[in-house]
């Protein structure tokens, strides 16, 4: 099963892809969790990265493709995946159209959710820094600083800063639209009300996904 979650940021890509590859058994890549991982090891690729996403802007297409390549090459990926955050221009759907040939992507699910729902989550996101889990600050414990998931670390992510979610949201408009539509074409597209309870999105992916 190889599938892609689109979304604009805050859409719940992460929060559905990561319960949902545990279901389904197959791999869960996130290229922002890869970046931000290559940052906490000090990597160049890391440091190239965040001077990108601090800013809300999209990490070059060459590195970006031929990390999240590598990384579906990988054998844990053999048996399916779900891309979150990927992929996030023709450029780089075009490059994995083609490095899947016969593979191809199954389904490509469209999360949608209205632009007031994503900067509300967003301001109140804090997120694991270990497994990556996202959360709403007001669901968890008061005081919470760890991960009911892992135990990690809860912090704030350097891009939830209003400026910026405000320009991730309009560099993102016009790209996911462009995917959307590209997707469309190929007859894979599935749009998701994602403006509804956690549980209720899940239950309409895994339906898409099934169908
Ligand atoms: P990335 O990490 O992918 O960020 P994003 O696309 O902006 O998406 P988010 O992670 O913010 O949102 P999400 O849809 O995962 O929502 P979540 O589940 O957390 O990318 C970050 C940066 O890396 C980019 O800006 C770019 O610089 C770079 N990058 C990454 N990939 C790239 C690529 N392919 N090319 C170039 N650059 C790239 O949910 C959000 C919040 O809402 C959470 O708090 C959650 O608890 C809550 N929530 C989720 N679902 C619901 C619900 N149904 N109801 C209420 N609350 C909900
Ligand atoms: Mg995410
Ligand atoms: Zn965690």
């Amino acid at each position: 099963m190889r599938l892609i979650f689109l979304g604009l940021a805050g859409a719940g890509k992460g929060t559905q892809a990561l319960t949902l590859s545990q279901r389904l058994g197959v791999a869960f890549v996130s290229s922002g969790d890869m970046f931000r991982h290559h940052l906490s090891q000090g990597t160049d690729l890391g440091l190239l990265a965040k001077s990108y996403m601090d800013k809300g802007e999209l990490v070059p297409d060459e590195v970006t493709i031929r990390m999240v390549l590598d990384r579906i090459g990988q054998e844990d990926c053999l048996k399916g995946f779900i891309l979150d955050g990927f992929p996030r221009t023709i450029n780089q759907a075009q490059a994995l159209d083609k490095a899947l040939g016969d593979r191809e992507v199954q389904g490509v699910l469209y999360i949608k959710v209205s632009e007031p729902e994503l900067v509300r989550r967003l301001s109140s996101r804090i997120s694991c820094r270990a497994c990556g889990t996202p959360y709403q600050k007001e669901l968890l414990p008061q005081g919470a600083t760890r991960c009911p998931r892992c135990g990690g670390e809860l912090y704030q992510r350097a891009d939830d800063q209003p400026e910026v979610v405000r320009r991730r949201l309009q560099v993102q408009i016009p790209e996911v639209q462009g995917l959307a539509d590209y997707y469309a074409r190929q007859r894979k597209l599935v749009e998701i009300n994602g403006e509804q309870p956690v549980e209720r999105v899940g239950e309409a992916l895994v339906k898409a996904i099934l169908r």
